[in-house]
């Protein structure tokens, strides 16, 4: 370990990911502590933390990118995954875990900390399967590493995936029919708490190997809908059918929460199974941190919502979709366009900017708000994300940012949004919105995916002509009011 006036290097991985970016917030507050990030895409990292931490930009299938992230460093923070990629997500974690262990391992460090989920494996769910090979793996050497092993069920913060799953099912349906499921046992924790138990890792007086569960009381998700909807202060009824099946309940949850398709299922899968706490080691390590109760921690998400604070959400990582991959920030292969070009008119591009970032969410796109709204839907239908996602807060975005069935793939202030397509489409889009002194430019890019790929933009060229063309120039009108 460094000697005390020199501060300990940690690594944060994941570091653009929801728990990871609140994580390097956390620990900025900590002066005794240098923090490294690896990061797959370092735009998307956020301003606030961005010079106050040393960054390599890599991932972990790359080795010579593992050795310069993890020199010098006592922790390591492991908080990924690759539940987003198209390709087998096991195979991927279980090669990056084991890259990960070696690397540090080859450079000295003393400690991994990682977080995985609560369960048992006997009843896993795939995902839950695939973190606990994650945990296996990582401290598959104790004599020369050791592993820390945090193990979470449903975390709740604001933009936490379950959370808005709660959020949504309870704002929008003053009646629910309820699958069995809803019966299931589980010790949610509060993001905070998440963070603190992370945090103390760092300093923690053990030698050993530790798996240690994370979690306040038990609940029901019944309980825990009804709770969150006293919070919210909605009266809600919880009607239960003794036949609901997954794939039924993972369509309920497309239809009326943000999460997509694949998403959907996974969370049910789990959800059907236990997960509350197998061991005492978190009161017996870190007596000083008394979780928060269920309640406390919803009451904190709604307020952070409500004040616009959201640090992070469980739509941020890329999946491997975008914004990790740097071409998705260049729509210049496109090759059919919508252009339209409105005069700013002593409008200051400032302002324009100002509107161009306030689109999407509950603001909307302005006009054919049911046009918007139809496709969405079409999108949700096909397995995408919809409009359900939103924005992050009103009025920013980074890089990275979900917005509706878009990601934010650039932003230089001032002067230029780009929007990449995540609705399900055959091909390619981007939205670009380019800010001069005298003039915006809006350009809708596509690059077809064969001959589906032209029919769909052909077909929908009649939509575009309206909604790009009243888009852009509402833009500029808006403006001229901020
Ligand atoms: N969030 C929860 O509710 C929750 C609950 C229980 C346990 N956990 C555990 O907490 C950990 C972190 O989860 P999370 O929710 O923060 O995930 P997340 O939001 O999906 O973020 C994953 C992060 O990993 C990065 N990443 C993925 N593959 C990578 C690779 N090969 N090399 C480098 N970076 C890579 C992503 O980068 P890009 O931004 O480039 O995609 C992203 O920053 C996971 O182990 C998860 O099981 C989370």
């Amino acid at each position: 370990m460094a000697n005390s006036d020199t501060p300990l290097k940690v690594l944060v991985t994941g570091a653009t990911g929801y728990i990871g970016r609140r994580l390097v917030e956390r620990l900025l507050t900590d002066s005794t502590i240098a923090i490294r990030v690896l990061v797959r895409n370092k735009n998307k990292l956020q301003a606030a933390v961005t010079d106050k931490v040393e960054i390599v930009e890599g991932d972990t299938f790359d080795e010579e990118c593992l050795k310069l992230a993890l020199e010098g460093v006592d922790t390591a923070f492991y908080l990924i995954h690759s539940m987003g990629s198209d390709k087998d997500y096991q195979d991927l974690d279980r090669k990056s875990a084991d890259n990960f262990r070696r690397a540090c391992i080859a450079a000295g460090a003393r400690r991994i900390v990682y977080l995985g989920g609560l369960g048992v494996k006997e009843s896993a769910s795939k995902h839950l399967m695939s973190r606990i090979e994650t945990g296996e793996i990582l401290s598959e050497e104790p004599d020369k590493i050791q592993t820390i092993w945090l193990r979470a069920g449903v975390i709740i913060g604001s933009g936490s995936a379950s959370f808005e799953i709660i959020r949504n099912l309870v704002q929008k349906l003053p009646a629910m029919i309820t699958p069995k499921w809803v019966k299931t046992l589980t010790q949610p924790v509060g993001i905070e708490d998440v963070l603190s138990y992370l945090a103390a890792c760092i300093r923690l007086k053990e030698d050993a190997d530790q798996i240690v569960d994370i979690g306040a009381e038990t609940l029901s998700f019944k309980d825990m809908m009804r709770q969150a909807s006293e919070v919210m202060g909605l009266r809600r009824y919880l009607i239960p059918v003794p036949v609901l099946s997954p794939r039924l309940s993972s369509y309920w949850l497309i239809l009326f929460t943000p999460v997509p398709v694949k998403l959907a299922a996974a969370l049910v899968e789990g959800l059907k199974s236990e997960t509350t706490l197998q061991n005492d080691n978190a009161r017996r390590l870190f007596p000083e941190i008394e979780p928060a109760s269920y309640r406390k921690s919803v009451e904190y998400a709604i307020e952070e919502l409500e004040q616009n604070q959201v640090v992070s959400r469980w739509c941020d990582s890329s999946g491997n979709t975008a914004c990790d991959i740097k071409d998705y920030d260049n729509p210049a292969g496109a090759i059919l366009r919508d252009i339209r070009e409105v005069e700013l008119n002593n409008i200051s591009p400032e302002s324009v900017f100002s509107s161009v970032c306030s689109l999407g969410g509950d603001q909307g796109w302005y006009r054919y708000t049911i046009l918007w709204r139809a496709r969405g839907f079409i999108d949700k239908i096909f397995g995408g994300f919809g409009l359900n996602r939103g924005r992050r807060m009103n009025g920013e975005v980074r890089i990275g940012d979900a917005l509706d069935f878009w990601k934010v793939a650039d932003v230089k202030t001032n002067k230029r949004l780009l929007l990449y397509a995540q609705m399900k489409i055959p091909g390619k889009a981007w939205l670009e919105f380019d800010i001069h002194e005298d003039k915006l430019i809006q350009t809708a890019h596509f690059l077809p995916r064969g001959v589906w790929g032209r029919l769909y933009w052909y077909s929908v060229l009649p939509l575009h002509y309206f909604v790009f063309r009243d888009l852009a120039k509402k833009i500029v009108l808006h403006a001229k009011e901020i």
